[in-house]
């Protein structure tokens, strides 16, 4: 019988390649999600992919029963994947509340769930937000955290204090927090990707409908920063290889023999690159010249950030495969479907 992984917000951007990576690998994906800010058209997308229709209940994982009816109902849950956040660090600024009720009140709704119905296994999406603007780079997972700049990334680092206190108290919890530098790039069927609500906050999916027409110009937020172009530097990674570092995750949980383990781990390219560099290769994949104009900084940015991957690759057993070229291919293929669906 298939293992079944319950993966929160699983008609979100990561969870839903996550649910085709699991499906791959042998393992059957049980996916919650209450739309707040996702589609039903992601679920569709799963079916072409998979060929086959998804489990899927629609609940909010802060509301204790409707999870554990999830619970009940499927009876054997292996493993937890808690993708379903709030992720908008304006937003969490302006109602922090907000924030700290969905994003820890489904931790811990989770976590009582997991002891009473026996399950151990827990993969929670963290963030590179947690070392704020780290003195060294490439950063590694000894790096200290810094004080959070945002309540979104404040929730990241409460939930990680949250996983660890638990940890320590002796219960039978086996959890990583993976740290997501940032993920680009959507699955090559173009059948799902990034699909924000309204004006996007984050690069990629600006790009993309700018180059669509959708939007008329991009702003790049800040030239004068202390890096070679004046852009600011992340390290991009395509989300498939972000979904393949949770199934790697799960082999590595399995593989301890303790009853009660936390672990931290970066999930990056070990690269970075600058707005205006991906910008040009956008250009370059999509052959498209993109409208944009330098401005000023956005407020709470880090100037410059990539990942040390050195312990996914070693104790996770991962690797990239895909580049930053085949991410923003997928990512311009995808919107150009999204377009044409429209
Ligand atoms: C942001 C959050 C991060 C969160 C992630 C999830 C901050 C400081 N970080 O990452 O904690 O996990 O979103 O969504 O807010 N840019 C432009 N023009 C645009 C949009 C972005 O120049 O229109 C630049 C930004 O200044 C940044 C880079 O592109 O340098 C990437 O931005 P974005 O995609 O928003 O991600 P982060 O800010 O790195």
């Amino acid at each position: 019988m298939k293992s079944k992984i319950l993966v929160t917000g699983g008609a979100g951007y990561i969870g839903s390649h996550t649910a085709v990576a699991l499906a791959t690998a042998g393992y059957e994906p049980v996916l919650v999600d209450n739309f707040v800010n996702s589609s039903k058209s992601v679920l569709e997308g799963l079916k072409q992919i998979l060929q086959a229709e998804p489990t899927f209940y629609e609940a909010d994982c802060t509301d204790k029963q409707q999870m554990e009816a999830i619970f009940k109902k499927e009876g054997n849950i292996r493993g937890v994947i808690h993708f379903a956040a709030y992720k908008a660090v304006g937003e969490s600024v302006a109602e922090p509340i907000k924030y700290y009720q969905n994003n820890l009140g489904s931790l811990l709704v989770l976590l009582e769930l997991m002891e009473q119905y026996g399950v151990a296994e827990l993969v929670f999406s963290s963030s590179c937000t947690v070392y704020g603007q780290p003195d060294e780079l490439p950063v590694t997972e000894q790096s200290p955290t810094k004080p959070a700049n945002s309540p979104y990334g404040r929730t990241k680092q409460m939930c990680e204090d949250i996983l660890r206190d638990a940890v320590a108290s002796g219960r039978k919890l086996k959890t990583v927090a993976l740290r997501y530098f940032n993920p680009v790039g959507a699955h090559p069927s173009g059948l799902i990707g990034e699909l924000p609500n309204g004006v996007p906050n984050n690069l990629i999916p600006f790009v993309t409908q700018t180059a669509a027409g959708l939007r008329e110009k991009i702003t790049v937020f800040g030239d004068d920063y202390n890096t070679s172009d004046g852009t600011c530097i992340r390290d991009y990674i395509h989300v498939l290889d972000l979904a393949d570092a949770h199934i790697k995750t799960f082999e590595y949980l399995r593989d301890r023999s303790e009853n009660s383990f936390y672990d931290v781990v970066n999930v990056g390219t070990g690269q970075g690159n600058s707005v205006l560099e991906v910008i040009q290769t956008f250009e370059e994949v999509s052959g498209k010249p993109l409208n944009y104009q330098l401005g000023p900084r956005r407020p709470g940015d880090v100037e410059q950030v990539w990942a040390d991957v050195a312990k996914a690759n070693n104790v996770l057993n991962w690797k990239t495969q895909h580049s930053l070229k085949d991410a923003l291919k997928d990512a311009w293929r995808w919107q150009q479907n999204l377009v044409k669906t429209e």
